[in-house]
């Protein structure tokens, strides 16, 4: 194992990715940020520096691992209010991240209000030397890895109440229906007979994606981070914030074919325009440009199958709790609403807002009991070593709603649209879609990780207007199980500087 370190300047940049130029918030400078990439029990740390200086957007900063447990490490997790203050401008934070156990896909992003929307999203990777699924495939890299995201005209901080994107971007490249025509779509290499794994990673800030390769099947081997039993299919339904890994073997002639990546807003697809949500499969020996086949072709929502429940890990593990609905230690429903009124999200009645100190901040201060964390009526105190059912179901409006749990990942044992429960081998994930209306979505997981755990729709306008909750585990124990890095404790009196020297 060796040490990983990544420096990583946060910066405005006007860019152009569909045709449109904007000014946007960017991890060192490109969209998708830098490919962090390090081996299974790597260290690896991240020089995050605020670089930001635009007078339209926000000028702090916080970054969140996405996937890594952060295993008594809350102080690392990045989300701010929950974990940390925000970075301030020309500051910077050193994200220190072990990853002893964890391989796979990840992703990192801001968790400072919509910022994410605006750029700062990239992908991270913990390769295997011993990845059991090497058998495969023959090529993983840098080259291989296909991002999916939305993309919006609008600033993060000046879009409506219901933004909707502007355009859908592959590995950063992509166009607008009604955008210049002659901008270049996503290219991906490929040489005839060889196998690849492809690390689709959906950095979307919305919408879900019906991915797809004409002519070309696909077997998953990983969800989130977690090996799973090969899985051949056809297509991908995948969710703000989910990751897959596919081989896809070039066998076919030599020739260019279409990546289709149909965007679902609120469970409704896109149409294709302007050679918009593709890119091209590009065989070695096979002349440059466009395929010829039809770039029109849409696949309807409701025939796209969830594959969810034929996902099964690799190694399966226990599922935490007894295997009956409600058999775990603690068994908590969350109801969420779109109050229309307010237009906000509520769960079990409150909407979440962003507490002014930092959940950890609080209960490192002294904070002994979750009901007297802030904010109140957000928070939920877990106690430790219990097994813990989350039920929620899937009706409130602007579904499907992909939700995240940080901290963990869970066993799915009730996927969106299955009556049925799996207590044997269910899909372990981080991100799972709770479905539609008349859906209802069980996860467990264990409480094994002290601190402050966010919980919320990965759609991030969502998270924005309060669709999310805290769960406060262990919290006696935080005090001797989570030492924050001694930078930590500066950056809450940095930020309020900051803010009040702005604001007055
Ligand atoms: Cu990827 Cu709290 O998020």
């Amino acid at each position: 194992a060796s040490v990983v370190n990544t420096f990583l300047p946060i910066v405005n940049e006007e860019i152009a990715p569909d045709g449109f130029s904007r000014i946007t918030t960017l991890a060192s400078g490109t969209f998708p940020g830098p490919i962090i990439r390090a081996t299974k029990g790597d260290e690896l740390k991240i020089d995050v520096l605020d670089k930001l200086q635009s007078s339209s957007l926000d000028l702090a900063t916080s970054i969140h691992w996405h996937g890594l447990v952060q295993n008594h490490t809350n102080y690392d997790d990045g989300p701010a209010f929950v974990s940390q203050c925000p970075i301030v401008p020309n500051e910077s934070f050193l994200y220190d991240l072990s990853v002893p156990d964890q391989t796979g896909t990840y992703w990192y992003h801001s968790h400072f209000r919509a910022q994410y929307c605006d750029g700062l999203r990239g992908v991270l990777i913990i390769d295997d030397p011993n990845d059991p699924h090497k058998y495969l495939y023959d090529v993983d890299n840098d080259d291989t890895v296909i991002t999916l995201a939305d993309w919006y005209h609008y600033l993060s901080t000046e879009a409506p109440l219901v933004p909707a994107f502007n355009s859908t971007l592959i590995n950063g490249k992509g166009r607008y229906p009604d955008g210049p025509s002659n901008v270049s779509l996503a290219i991906v290499n490929v040489k005839q007979d060889l196998r690849y794994r492809f690390r689709l990673v959906s950095i979307s800030c919305d919408p879900s994606f019906n991915f797809s390769i004409d002519s070309h099947q696909m077997t998953i081997i990983e969800v989130d981070g977690v090996n799973t039993q090969p899985l051949l299919v056809d297509s991908i339904q995948i969710f703000a914030g989910q990751r897959y890994s596919i081989v896809v073997n070039a066998s076919q002639p030599v020739a260019n074919y279409w990546i289709r990546s149909l965007p679902n807003e609120a469970g409704v697809a896109r149409n294709y325009s302007n050679l918009n949500n593709l890119a091209v499969l590009h065989y070695a020996g096979a002349p440059s440009g466009n395929p010829t086949s039809d770039p029109t072709v849409n696949i309807p929502v409701s025939q796209i199958p969830l594959v969810e429940t034929a996902l099964h890990p690799l190694v399966p593990t226990p599922v935490p709790g007894s295997p009956t609905p409600g058999g775990a230690d603690i068994n908590i429903n969350l109801d969420v609403v779109l109050n229309l009124t307010l237009f906000d999200f509520e769960v079990n009645g409150v909407s979440f807002e962003a507490p002014t100190v930092p959940v950890l901040l609080q209960i490192l201060s002294g904070a002994s009991n979750a009901s007297d964390l802030l904010p109140a009526g957000s928070i939920y105190g877990l106690e430790r070593n219990k097994s813990v059912e989350l039920t929620i179901p899937g009706g409130a409006v602007g579904g499907p709603h992909p939700v995240h749990l940080h901290g963990h990942n869970f066993h799915v044992v009730r996927s969106a649209g299955s009556s049925s429960y799996n207590f044997d081998n269910p899909v372990i994930r981080d991100v799972v879609s709770i479905g539609n209306s008349g859906d209802e979505v069980t996860i467990r997981f264990n409480t094994d990780n002290p601190g402050p755990w966010f919980f919320h729709c990965h759609i991030d306008w969502h998270l924005n207007a309060g669709f999310a909750v805290v769960f406060a585990e262990d919290v006696p124990d935080v005090h001797s199980q989570v030492k924050p890095t001694k930078a930590w404790d500066k950056l809450c009196p940095a930020y309020n500087a900051f803010i009040n020297g702005t604001s007055g």
